[in-house]
């Protein structure tokens, strides 16, 4: 504990001091090489620095999960697929499309309840026999 006191007290003021900085820009040009080649270390770690935070900040931002269509549903397989016989559908059914069904691929309303938190606007697809096939 002792040796960080004394790095943050005496030895870092000590060495930000002792770092020829200008007080104008102009100054700069007036620097010598040598002067310049005290600055360099300086400036490296500044740049890892900004650079660290800037990364931490980006990375963060990429690990917040996008929301997914598909919330419960078959969630093991790597894609979802059904699959029925057309002659089993009927004169009418209703396919979900909002995902939210408890018996999915059927409509069983759950739309309505998605609807009204998320303020959407999803519905099932309509599949109707036309009477004039009979
Ligand atoms: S329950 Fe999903 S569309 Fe109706």
């Amino acid at each position: 504990m002792e040796s960080l006191h004394a790095f943050f007290k005496i030895i870092l003021p000590k060495y930000l001091r002792s770092l020829p900085m200008p007080k104008t820009l102009a100054g700069y040009a007036k620097l010598s090489g040598e002067d310049w080649m005290n600055l360099i270390p300086f400036v490296l770690i500044v740049m890892f620095m900004v650079y660290s935070v800037g990364k931490t900040i980006l990375s963060r931002r990429k690990t917040v999960p996008k929301p997914k269509v598909n919330q419960s549903i078959q969630k093991e397989d790597s894609k979802v697929v059904t699959q029925m016989d057309i002659e089993d559908i009927g004169d009418k059914m209703a396919f979900c499309r909002c995902w939210r069904s408890k018996k999915f691929p059927l409509c069983d309303g759950s739309h309505n309840q998605h609807n009204s938190a998320a303020r959407d606007n999803v519905g099932p697809l309509l599949l109707l026999r036309n009477a004039d096939d009979k």
